[in-house]
């Protein structure tokens, strides 16, 4: 199954932003071991990652025209006011998972709201690196 990741702003610091609440674990890291976990269970993973509302909009689009099995997302920040990645997740067929490094439900008020939810099939949070490859699992098991 082919599946594309989609990180959003600033997920690019990781290491070095914010450890306490984001953990050690680099970005370039966090990519090898997706993609080491999605080789395990024989996914294949291609992974982007973006500062831009309308590049994680396209690349909605492009997984969706490109028959992608499943997208995983984590809009960062984006999540809890972009409607209008609400709205084009909303306009592709490709199942969209949501996911988080960190537990928004035990942050800001502000972090709790996500607005991309309700477009999305499931959500995975709180568990760092893991929260994407629970995400993995869960499409994997809808294959
Ligand atoms: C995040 C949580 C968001 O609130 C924040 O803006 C991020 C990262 C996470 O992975 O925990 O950039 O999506």
């Amino acid at each position: 199954m082919n599946i594309m990741i989609i990180n959003g702003p600033s997920l690019s610091r990781l290491g070095t932003r914010e450890p306490e609440i984001y953990g050690n674990l680099s970005y370039q890291d966090l990519v090898e071991k997706i993609k080491n976990y999605a080789a395990e269970i024989g996914s294949n993973v291609e992974i982007y990652q973006t500062n831009h509302e309308g590049e994680i909009i396209d690349l909605l689009f492009k997984a969706d025209d490109y028959a992608y099995d499943g997208i995983v997302l984590n809009a960062g920040a984006y999540t809890h006011y972009s409607y209008a990645i609400f709205d084009a997740i909303k306009a592709i067929h490709t199942p969209t998972i949501e996911v988080h490094l960190s537990d928004l439900n035990k942050r800001e008020p502000f972090r709790q709201v996500s607005v991309i939810r309700p477009a999305c099939k499931a959500t995975f949070m709180g568990k760092g690196l893991t929260s994407y490859l629970e995400a993995l699992d869960y499409l994997k098991q809808g294959e």
